[in-house]
């Protein structure tokens, strides 16, 4: 495949950026998208060019690195799957691909297509675990019954991996899903329920104070999340919010 790549270049945190077109031949349609980088890079490498940096570690969907805007979609065309599980097959031989990285005031970028999403990570620390007595009389997690419903649904929210595209797509850059399926993969366990009420409190109060915009019930993030993360999370952290704010 012959391709058109438009990709954002930025020197670093204070360069203004600007869009760059290039050329690519070569690439086979079972490549990963990642792996087309790759092949550019090299290519870009051996013609004195500076190599586009953009982040990426498993490369098969878990660990929510890779986080790239490709024709106007978080993780591009394909729905349900990571900028690492995209392959070049989406695309047809003489496409032009426009790359940028994801926007989002939260979201800095470092360089090229490398942001910033440590926002995410203090927002898991002001609320996103449960505290555990290992004082040797702890209770083994798989003996405590838990209701097969509230079981199921706490385990799909745990699929979030923190990607960021729900914030990249909405328009408000809005982290509203991301902190409900934190807040819900806790809340529906009985492990959960002891911290609930500040959970919920300093997690929401941590994504205000990063610069997250709010929700407005587009869904646009629903629709662009890898993992499928349902916006019930949203109704229900809205619940433990509305219940923590009548406690304190
Ligand atoms: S909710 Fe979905 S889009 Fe948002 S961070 Fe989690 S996995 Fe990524
Ligand atoms: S590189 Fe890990 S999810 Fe894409």
């Amino acid at each position: 495949m012959k391709l058109t790549l438009k990709i954002w270049r930025q020197k670093n945190a204070q360069d203004k950026g600007q869009m760059v077109d290039y050329q690519i031949d070569g690439i086979e349609p079972d490549m990963s998208f990642l792996e087309m980088l790759d092949v550019f890079n090299e290519d870009l490498i051996n013609k004195g060019g500076e190599p586009v940096a953009f982040d990426h570690d498993c490369r098969e969907g878990i660990c929510g690195m890779c986080s790239l805007f490709i024709n106007g979609e978080a993780h591009g065309p394909d729905r349900a799957v990571t900028t690492c599980q995209l392959h070049m097959r989406m695309f047809n031989d003489g496409d032009t691909i426009t790359i940028e990285p994801f926007r989002a005031a939260a979201f800095p970028v470092v360089k090229d297509l490398v942001v910033d999403r440590t926002s995410f990570d203090r927002i898991q620390h002001a609320g996103g675990f449960i505290s555990v007595n290992t004082s040797g009389r702890t209770i083994d997690a798989n003996t405590i019954p838990i209701n097969k419903k509230d079981a199921d649904d706490a385990f799909d929210a745990a699929t979030c991996i923190g990607c960021g595209a729900c914030v990249a797509t909405c328009k408000n850059s809005s982290a509203m899903l991301f902190v409900a399926a934190k807040v819900s993969q806790y809340a529906l366990l009985p492990q959960g329920r002891i911290e609930a009420t500040d959970r919920v409190l300093n997690m929401l109060s941590q994504m205000d104070a990063e610069g997250f915009g709010n929700c407005t019930n587009t869904g646009a993030c629903e629709i662009e999340c890898p993992k499928g993360i349902s916006l019930d999370n949203i109704a229900r952290m809205n619940r433990e919010y509305l219940s923590a704010s009548m406690k304190g």
